[in-house]
Protein backbone atom coordinates (compact mmCIF):
# COMPACT_ATOMS: atom_id res chain seq x y z
CA UNK A 1 0.00 0.00 0.00
CA UNK A 2 1.11 3.36 -0.73
CA UNK A 3 0.63 7.11 0.52
CA UNK A 4 -0.42 8.93 -1.68
CA UNK A 5 2.22 10.38 -4.32
CA UNK A 6 2.79 13.74 -6.02
CA UNK A 7 3.30 14.32 -10.08
CA UNK A 8 5.07 17.38 -10.85
CA UNK A 9 3.43 19.56 -13.46
CA UNK A 10 4.94 21.61 -16.05
CA UNK A 11 5.14 24.90 -13.80
CA UNK A 12 6.79 22.65 -11.16
CA UNK A 13 4.06 22.11 -8.72
CA UNK A 14 3.86 18.96 -7.59
CA UNK A 15 -0.49 18.04 -7.32
CA UNK A 16 -1.59 14.99 -5.26
CA UNK A 17 -1.96 12.22 -7.26
CA UNK A 18 -5.11 11.37 -5.74
CA UNK A 19 -8.22 13.87 -5.09
CA UNK A 20 -11.62 13.77 -3.58
CA UNK A 21 -14.11 14.34 -6.46
CA UNK A 22 -16.75 16.72 -5.30
CA UNK A 23 -19.56 16.11 -7.76
CA UNK A 24 -22.55 16.61 -4.94
CA UNK A 25 -25.49 15.28 -6.73
CA UNK A 26 -28.54 17.26 -9.30
CA UNK A 27 -30.44 18.67 -6.03
CA UNK A 28 -29.31 21.25 -3.87
CA UNK A 29 -30.53 18.61 -1.62
CA UNK A 30 -27.65 16.32 -2.31
CA UNK A 31 -25.49 18.66 -2.40
CA UNK A 32 -25.84 20.05 0.93
CA UNK A 33 -24.40 17.23 2.46
CA UNK A 34 -21.32 17.29 0.74
CA UNK A 35 -19.73 19.50 3.46
CA UNK A 36 -19.53 16.54 6.10
CA UNK A 37 -18.01 13.87 3.51
CA UNK A 38 -15.67 16.61 2.08
CA UNK A 39 -14.67 17.38 6.12
CA UNK A 40 -14.78 13.36 6.69
CA UNK A 41 -11.94 13.24 3.74
CA UNK A 42 -9.72 16.04 5.05
CA UNK A 43 -9.97 14.46 7.74
CA UNK A 44 -8.98 10.89 6.52
CA UNK A 45 -6.07 12.76 4.97
CA UNK A 46 -7.10 14.24 1.46
CA UNK A 47 -5.05 16.99 0.32
CA UNK A 48 -6.31 17.35 -2.84
CA UNK A 49 -10.45 18.72 -3.66
CA UNK A 50 -11.78 18.71 -7.26
CA UNK A 51 -14.60 21.14 -7.50
CA UNK A 52 -16.26 22.69 -10.10
CA UNK A 53 -18.44 25.77 -9.98
CA UNK A 54 -21.21 23.98 -11.99
CA UNK A 55 -21.48 21.34 -8.97
CA UNK A 56 -22.78 23.87 -6.78
CA UNK A 57 -20.13 22.70 -4.05
CA UNK A 58 -17.38 25.28 -4.12
CA UNK A 59 -19.46 26.68 -1.06
CA UNK A 60 -19.24 22.87 0.89
CA UNK A 61 -15.35 22.95 -0.10
CA UNK A 62 -15.03 25.98 2.02
CA UNK A 63 -17.14 24.81 4.92
CA UNK A 64 -15.52 21.60 4.94
CA UNK A 65 -11.95 23.26 5.15
CA UNK A 66 -12.95 25.88 7.40
CA UNK A 67 -13.90 23.29 10.13
CA UNK A 68 -11.12 20.64 9.36
CA UNK A 69 -8.27 23.24 10.70
CA UNK A 70 -6.01 22.15 7.69
CA UNK A 71 -4.08 25.47 6.74
CA UNK A 72 -5.05 26.67 2.89
CA UNK A 73 -1.28 26.25 1.80
CA UNK A 74 -1.69 22.23 2.34
CA UNK A 75 -4.88 22.01 0.24
CA UNK A 76 -4.68 21.46 -3.54
CA UNK A 77 -7.75 23.28 -4.69
CA UNK A 78 -8.75 22.48 -8.15
CA UNK A 79 -12.03 24.24 -9.65
CA UNK A 80 -13.33 24.48 -13.47
CA UNK A 81 -14.98 28.10 -15.06
CA UNK A 82 -18.27 26.68 -16.59
CA UNK A 83 -19.49 26.65 -20.13
CA UNK A 84 -21.31 29.40 -19.73
CA UNK A 85 -19.23 31.99 -18.57
CA UNK A 86 -17.06 32.49 -21.36
CA UNK A 87 -19.78 34.11 -23.00
CA UNK A 88 -21.60 36.00 -20.36
CA UNK A 89 -19.25 37.16 -17.79
CA UNK A 90 -15.13 37.63 -18.24
CA UNK A 91 -12.81 34.49 -17.03
CA UNK A 92 -11.97 36.52 -14.40
CA UNK A 93 -15.92 37.75 -13.26
CA UNK A 94 -16.11 34.22 -13.03
CA UNK A 95 -12.99 33.33 -11.11
CA UNK A 96 -13.66 35.95 -8.47
CA UNK A 97 -16.78 34.43 -8.20
CA UNK A 98 -15.43 31.18 -7.55
CA UNK A 99 -12.57 32.23 -5.03
CA UNK A 100 -15.58 33.94 -3.08
CA UNK A 101 -17.64 30.72 -2.59
CA UNK A 102 -14.29 29.08 -2.35
CA UNK A 103 -12.78 31.88 0.53
CA UNK A 104 -9.40 31.82 -0.91
CA UNK A 105 -7.80 34.07 -3.03
CA UNK A 106 -6.15 31.95 -5.35
CA UNK A 107 -7.29 27.94 -6.83
CA UNK A 108 -3.75 25.56 -7.27
CA UNK A 109 -5.64 24.59 -10.58
CA UNK A 110 -8.07 25.98 -12.97
CA UNK A 111 -9.68 23.78 -15.73
CA UNK A 112 -11.52 25.55 -18.76
CA UNK A 113 -14.30 22.79 -17.89
CA UNK A 114 -15.30 21.87 -21.79
CA UNK A 115 -14.16 23.32 -25.21
CA UNK A 116 -17.57 24.21 -26.25
CA UNK A 117 -19.61 27.24 -25.71
CA UNK A 118 -23.48 27.08 -23.67
CA UNK A 119 -25.98 29.23 -22.99
CA UNK A 120 -27.01 28.59 -19.45
CA UNK A 121 -29.26 30.60 -17.22
CA UNK A 122 -26.84 31.35 -13.89
CA UNK A 123 -29.25 30.61 -11.38
CA UNK A 124 -28.78 27.31 -9.51
CA UNK A 125 -27.75 24.24 -11.45
CA UNK A 126 -30.15 22.87 -13.72
CA UNK A 127 -28.44 19.38 -15.37
CA UNK A 128 -31.92 18.68 -17.39
CA UNK A 129 -32.40 22.27 -19.34
CA UNK A 130 -32.12 22.33 -23.27
CA UNK A 131 -28.65 23.02 -24.11
CA UNK A 132 -27.52 25.33 -26.49
CA UNK A 133 -24.39 25.62 -28.22
CA UNK A 134 -23.09 28.31 -29.84
CA UNK A 135 -19.43 29.51 -31.53
CA UNK A 136 -18.21 32.20 -29.83
CA UNK A 137 -16.00 32.96 -28.21
CA UNK A 138 -13.82 30.38 -28.98
CA UNK A 139 -12.06 28.43 -26.54
CA UNK A 140 -8.81 30.25 -28.32
CA UNK A 141 -10.57 33.10 -26.95
CA UNK A 142 -11.35 31.91 -23.60
CA UNK A 143 -7.84 30.73 -23.16
CA UNK A 144 -6.21 33.76 -23.65
CA UNK A 145 -8.23 34.90 -20.28
CA UNK A 146 -7.39 31.66 -18.86
CA UNK A 147 -3.66 33.01 -19.05
CA UNK A 148 -4.55 35.94 -17.39
CA UNK A 149 -5.51 34.42 -14.42
CA UNK A 150 -2.08 32.35 -14.17
CA UNK A 151 -0.22 35.86 -14.58
CA UNK A 152 -2.35 37.08 -11.92
CA UNK A 153 -1.65 34.78 -9.70
CA UNK A 154 -5.41 33.51 -8.85
CA UNK A 155 -4.39 30.37 -10.47
CA UNK A 156 -1.30 29.18 -9.59
CA UNK A 157 -1.65 26.14 -12.74
CA UNK A 158 -4.34 26.09 -15.16
CA UNK A 159 -5.39 23.48 -17.42
CA UNK A 160 -8.30 22.38 -19.39
CA UNK A 161 -10.91 19.66 -19.09
CA UNK A 162 -12.86 17.55 -22.06
CA UNK A 163 -10.43 17.66 -24.37
CA UNK A 164 -8.95 15.47 -26.86
CA UNK A 165 -6.19 15.77 -29.63
CA UNK A 166 -7.94 17.69 -32.05
CA UNK A 167 -9.32 20.39 -29.46
CA UNK A 168 -5.75 20.47 -27.84
CA UNK A 169 -4.11 20.49 -31.74
CA UNK A 170 -6.33 23.47 -31.88
CA UNK A 171 -5.91 25.57 -28.53
CA UNK A 172 -2.10 25.13 -28.93
CA UNK A 173 -2.22 27.03 -32.37
CA UNK A 174 -2.62 30.34 -30.27
CA UNK A 175 -1.69 29.32 -26.53
CA UNK A 176 1.15 31.02 -25.03
CA UNK A 177 0.83 28.89 -21.84
CA UNK A 178 0.43 24.89 -22.26
CA UNK A 179 -1.71 23.64 -20.51
CA UNK A 180 -0.43 22.06 -16.87
CA UNK A 181 -3.45 19.70 -17.04
CA UNK A 182 -6.08 17.70 -19.06
CA UNK A 183 -9.17 16.14 -17.07
CA UNK A 184 -10.72 13.27 -19.09
CA UNK A 185 -12.69 10.65 -18.76
CA UNK A 186 -10.59 7.77 -18.36
CA UNK A 187 -11.04 4.09 -16.96
CA UNK A 188 -10.07 0.48 -18.23
CA UNK A 189 -13.12 0.31 -20.42
CA UNK A 190 -11.92 4.34 -22.04
CA UNK A 191 -8.45 3.71 -21.50
CA UNK A 192 -7.76 7.12 -23.48
CA UNK A 193 -3.80 5.09 -24.70
CA UNK A 194 -3.33 8.09 -27.56
CA UNK A 195 -4.89 10.87 -25.46
CA UNK A 196 -2.24 10.01 -23.14
CA UNK A 197 0.96 9.47 -25.13
CA UNK A 198 -0.20 13.02 -26.87
CA UNK A 199 -0.54 14.63 -23.69
CA UNK A 200 2.99 12.92 -22.43
CA UNK A 201 4.78 14.48 -25.28
CA UNK A 202 3.36 18.04 -24.50
CA UNK A 203 4.32 18.07 -20.85
CA UNK A 204 0.40 17.86 -20.26
CA UNK A 205 -0.77 15.58 -17.08
CA UNK A 206 -3.69 13.27 -17.91
CA UNK A 207 -6.04 13.63 -15.25
CA UNK A 208 -9.03 10.55 -14.54
CA UNK A 209 -12.37 11.38 -13.93
CA UNK A 210 -15.11 8.80 -13.29
CA UNK A 211 -11.92 6.72 -12.65
CA UNK A 212 -13.08 3.82 -10.72
CA UNK A 213 -15.53 3.17 -13.72
CA UNK A 214 -18.70 2.94 -11.73
CA UNK A 215 -20.16 -0.53 -10.96
CA UNK A 216 -19.43 -1.55 -14.81
CA UNK A 217 -15.99 -1.85 -14.25
CA UNK A 218 -15.60 -2.77 -10.74
CA UNK A 219 -17.50 -5.57 -11.23
CA UNK A 220 -15.81 -6.88 -14.05
CA UNK A 221 -14.35 -10.38 -13.36
CA UNK A 222 -10.15 -9.53 -14.27
CA UNK A 223 -11.01 -6.37 -11.53
CA UNK A 224 -12.42 -8.87 -8.72
CA UNK A 225 -9.98 -11.47 -9.97
CA UNK A 226 -6.94 -8.85 -9.04
CA UNK A 227 -9.05 -8.00 -6.10
CA UNK A 228 -8.73 -11.44 -4.21
CA UNK A 229 -4.99 -11.65 -5.37
CA UNK A 230 -3.55 -7.90 -3.78
CA UNK A 231 -6.76 -8.46 -0.94
CA UNK A 232 -8.20 -5.06 -1.89
CA UNK A 233 -11.51 -3.73 -3.19
CA UNK A 234 -11.99 -3.82 -6.71
CA UNK A 235 -12.09 0.30 -7.03
CA UNK A 236 -8.64 0.19 -5.47
CA UNK A 237 -7.05 -1.87 -8.02
CA UNK A 238 -8.92 0.13 -10.73
CA UNK A 239 -7.28 3.07 -9.01
CA UNK A 240 -3.93 1.63 -8.94
CA UNK A 241 -3.92 1.13 -12.43
CA UNK A 242 -4.15 5.08 -13.10
CA UNK A 243 -1.23 5.40 -10.62
CA UNK A 244 1.18 3.19 -12.82
CA UNK A 245 -0.14 4.77 -15.03
CA UNK A 246 1.00 8.41 -14.28
CA UNK A 247 -2.60 9.96 -14.49
CA UNK A 248 -4.01 11.49 -11.61
CA UNK A 249 -7.21 10.59 -10.19
CA UNK A 250 -10.63 12.35 -8.21
CA UNK A 251 -12.34 9.35 -7.06
CA UNK A 252 -15.75 10.66 -5.61
CA UNK A 253 -17.03 8.91 -2.40
CA UNK A 254 -19.26 10.29 0.45
CA UNK A 255 -18.86 7.06 2.57
CA UNK A 256 -15.75 7.22 5.07
CA UNK A 257 -14.79 3.92 4.88
CA UNK A 258 -14.46 4.22 0.91
CA UNK A 259 -12.61 7.62 0.94
CA UNK A 260 -10.02 5.88 2.95
CA UNK A 261 -9.90 2.87 0.60
CA UNK A 262 -9.34 5.19 -2.51
CA UNK A 263 -6.31 7.18 -0.93
CA UNK A 264 -4.57 4.00 0.22
CA UNK A 265 -3.85 2.31 -2.59
CA UNK A 266 -1.64 -1.18 -4.06
CA UNK A 267 1.51 -1.02 -6.61
CA UNK A 268 0.53 -3.24 -9.04
CA UNK A 269 2.55 -5.46 -11.30
CA UNK A 270 3.22 -4.19 -14.55
CA UNK A 271 1.95 -7.95 -15.95
CA UNK A 272 -1.58 -6.77 -14.20
CA UNK A 273 -1.29 -2.96 -15.68
CA UNK A 274 -1.02 -4.99 -19.38
CA UNK A 275 -3.94 -7.17 -18.29
CA UNK A 276 -5.92 -4.18 -17.01
CA UNK A 277 -5.33 -2.01 -20.25
CA UNK A 278 -6.85 -5.03 -22.71
CA UNK A 279 -9.70 -4.02 -21.30
CA UNK A 280 -10.16 -0.87 -23.29
CA UNK A 281 -13.00 -0.94 -25.58
CA UNK A 282 -13.83 2.95 -26.07
CA UNK A 283 -16.93 3.07 -23.65
CA UNK A 284 -17.78 5.98 -21.96
CA UNK A 285 -20.03 5.74 -18.61
CA UNK A 286 -20.17 9.44 -17.48
CA UNK A 287 -20.68 11.80 -20.33
CA UNK A 288 -21.94 9.37 -22.74
CA UNK A 289 -23.15 10.80 -26.45
CA UNK A 290 -26.98 10.84 -27.04
CA UNK A 291 -28.97 9.50 -30.26
CA UNK A 292 -27.21 11.79 -32.26
CA UNK A 293 -23.77 11.31 -30.97
CA UNK A 294 -24.21 14.70 -29.31
CA UNK A 295 -22.76 15.75 -25.84
CA UNK A 296 -24.24 18.84 -24.53
CA UNK A 297 -24.27 20.51 -27.70
CA UNK A 298 -21.29 19.37 -29.57
CA UNK A 299 -20.96 16.50 -31.88
CA UNK A 300 -18.62 14.04 -31.01
CA UNK A 301 -16.81 15.27 -34.02
CA UNK A 302 -17.00 18.42 -32.73
CA UNK A 303 -14.96 17.34 -29.80
CA UNK A 304 -12.65 15.40 -31.02
CA UNK A 305 -13.73 12.48 -29.13
N1 LIG B 1 -14.40 17.36 -15.80
C1 LIG B 1 -15.57 16.78 -15.94
O1 LIG B 1 -16.32 17.04 -16.90
C2 LIG B 1 -15.99 15.78 -14.92
C3 LIG B 1 -17.06 14.91 -15.19
C4 LIG B 1 -17.42 13.96 -14.23
C5 LIG B 1 -16.73 13.91 -13.01
N2 LIG B 1 -15.71 14.80 -12.76
C6 LIG B 1 -14.96 14.77 -11.47
O2 LIG B 1 -14.57 13.43 -11.20
C7 LIG B 1 -15.07 13.03 -9.92
C8 LIG B 1 -15.34 11.54 -9.88
O3 LIG B 1 -16.13 11.16 -10.98
P1 LIG B 1 -17.40 10.22 -10.87
O4 LIG B 1 -18.17 10.54 -9.64
O5 LIG B 1 -18.07 10.31 -12.20
O6 LIG B 1 -16.79 8.76 -10.79
P2 LIG B 1 -16.17 7.81 -9.65
O7 LIG B 1 -15.46 8.62 -8.64
O8 LIG B 1 -15.39 6.79 -10.41
O9 LIG B 1 -17.44 7.09 -9.06
C9 LIG B 1 -18.17 7.59 -7.98
C10 LIG B 1 -19.14 6.50 -7.56
O10 LIG B 1 -18.40 5.37 -7.14
C11 LIG B 1 -18.69 5.05 -5.79
N3 LIG B 1 -17.40 4.69 -5.15
C12 LIG B 1 -16.36 5.51 -4.89
N4 LIG B 1 -15.35 4.82 -4.31
C13 LIG B 1 -15.76 3.55 -4.21
C14 LIG B 1 -15.19 2.36 -3.69
N5 LIG B 1 -13.97 2.37 -3.14
N6 LIG B 1 -15.92 1.21 -3.75
C15 LIG B 1 -17.16 1.20 -4.28
N7 LIG B 1 -17.77 2.29 -4.77
C16 LIG B 1 -17.07 3.45 -4.74
C17 LIG B 1 -19.32 6.28 -5.19
O11 LIG B 1 -20.29 5.93 -4.23
P3 LIG B 1 -20.19 6.44 -2.68
O12 LIG B 1 -20.13 7.95 -2.72
O13 LIG B 1 -21.42 5.91 -2.08
O14 LIG B 1 -18.93 5.81 -2.13
C18 LIG B 1 -20.00 6.91 -6.41
O15 LIG B 1 -21.28 6.32 -6.61
C19 LIG B 1 -16.30 13.91 -9.72
O16 LIG B 1 -16.69 14.00 -8.37
C20 LIG B 1 -15.79 15.22 -10.27
O17 LIG B 1 -14.96 15.86 -9.33
C21 LIG B 1 -15.32 15.70 -13.71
Amino acid sequence: MSTVPNFKLNTGSLMPAVGLGCWGGFTKEDRVQAESWILAALNAGYRHVDTAWLYGTEPYVRGAIKQSGVPREEIWITTKLPWHHPGNRTVEQSLDESLRNLGTDYVNLYLLHWPQVIDWPDVDVDFVREIKARDQPTFNETWAGMEEMYKKGKAKNIGVSNFSIKTLEQLLTTANIVPAVNQVELHPYLAQEELKAYCDSKGIVLEAYTPTGYGDVRSDPLIVELAAKYKVSPAQVVLAWHLARGIVIVPKSANAERQKENINLPMLEPEDVKRIMALNRGQRLCNKPDANNVVHGWTVAQLGW
